[in-house]
């Protein structure tokens, strides 16, 4: 179908979801165990409500944010992920490119099925950060870090969420491992000769053989130290306590999530996470979130409970599947449209006014 029919994300997700193998679809969809986080991050959005204003003068809604000196067209940015190339040929090329057509920050993963540099050469003016796992080589994390500068990055964001990988039961019954002539292209020296042999998912097995489950508080200071001078970025916390010691720890910015539910089951949705964190930063660094975030009117919500930005992890891949760079971008349109509705709706003609009173708890 034409791009231009697709309405929601959820449309894209249907025609994605045609165009994947069934192992591909389940992989990007799936979260860990039981899956309650997964639902939770989509349904807390719509435990809020927006109570708006009336007669604002809202012809020219203004959606720009500034993250770490960056600023960006659209608030609504792209959340690191892996194996572009599964949904699409260009992969991550295509993903880099719509970013830089709607004016967003592409934060390219470690576990990208291009490289870090072939990323940066698809969209060279684009603002784009890193995504950094940590593994047990340490000269070999040190040397990504460097990687990662050369090629004009200008973020390090760290994965604090994933000591070892979270179970995805359907990739361990579908067996998942990234079909021949795909590979972690950021990671070839790295990868076990042997990774190919063995049961269930083979993701799991190279995490569970090159990450480091020990890595701490301490470490990650000796990591904001190697990153410099480039920010280094937490991502992946929802506890308002941890988030302060990321800052006396030489975090520059804290970003709420859960891994969008694929990691620890019941953890908690980061729409409720992110008050948390608000309220225990306060106006000390920036609060990024993702998770669950499938409309405009979920962006409002937590703009309005006061995230900087936020990131969309899954509708980029359904955009990718569905139409490769056009799809990304359309994808991007469509959430930038409907936040833009949504502003004008709400009495907004710019971010600072959705966190003046903006978002209530239905609850409360
Ligand atoms: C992820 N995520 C992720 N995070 C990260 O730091 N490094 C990674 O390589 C990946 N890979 C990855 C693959 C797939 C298929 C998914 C769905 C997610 C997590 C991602 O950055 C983000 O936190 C979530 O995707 C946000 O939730 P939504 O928007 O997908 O609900």
């Amino acid at each position: 179908p034409k791009l231009a029919k697709l309405v929601t994300v959820d449309d894209f997700e249907a025609v994605a979801r045609g165009n994947l193998t069934h192992s591909a679809y389940d992989y990007y969809r799936s979260g860990a165990d039981e899956e309650h986080t997964l639902h939770r991050n989509r349904s807390a959005w719509t435990t809020y409500e927006l109570w708006y204003r009336a007669l604002v003068d809202v012809a020219q809604p203004d959606i720009r944010t500034t993250v770490l000196g960056t600023t960006l067209r659209s608030p609504i940015s792209i959340a690191p992920t892996a194996y572009h190339t599964l949904a699409h040929p260009e992969g991550e090329r295509a993903t880099a490119r719509a970013a830089a057509d709607v004016g967003t920050l592409y934060v390219a993963s470690t576990l990208a099925t291009t490289t870090l540099e072939d990323v940066a050469l698809a969209a060279p003016g684009a603002p784009r950060w890193f995504q950094l796992y940590v593994h047990t080589d340490r000269a070999f994390t040190a040397r990504l870090v460097e990687r990662a500068k050369a090629a004009g990055y200008s973020a390090i964001a760290f994965t604090a969420d994933t000591p070892c990988l979270g179970r995805r039961c359907a990739d361990v019954r579908n067996g998942f491992a990234l079909p021949n002539g795909m590979e972690m292209a950021n990671l070839v020296d790295i990868v076990p000769p042997d990774l190919r042999e063995g049961a269930g998912s083979e993701l799991a097995r190279f995490m569970a053989s090159r990450h480091d489950p020990s890595f701490s508080w301490k470490d990650f200071e000796a990591l904001a130290k190697m990153c410099a001078p480039l920010p280094l970025v937490i991502k992946g916390i929802v506890r308002g306590d941890d988030a302060r010691r990321a800052l006396d720890h030489g975090a520059k910015a804290i970003w709420v999530s859960n891994h969008g539910g694929r990691q620890l089951d019941l953890a908690p949705a980061t729409a409720d996470a992110l008050v948390d964190v608000v309220s225990a930063v306060g106006e000390q660094a920036d609060v990024y979130v993702d998770g669950g975030i499938r409309s405009g009117t979920h962006a409002l919500v937590a703009l309005g409970l006061g995230a900087t930005a936020v990131f969309v992890g899954r509708p980029v891949l359904w955009g990718l599947a569905a139409g490769g760079h056009a799809g990304v971008t359309r994808v991007l349109e469509l959430l930038d449209e409907e936040l833009v509705r949504a502003m004008r709706l709400a009495g907004c003609p710019d971010l600072a006014s959705a966190r003046d009173g903006l978002v209530r708890h239905r609850s409360r």
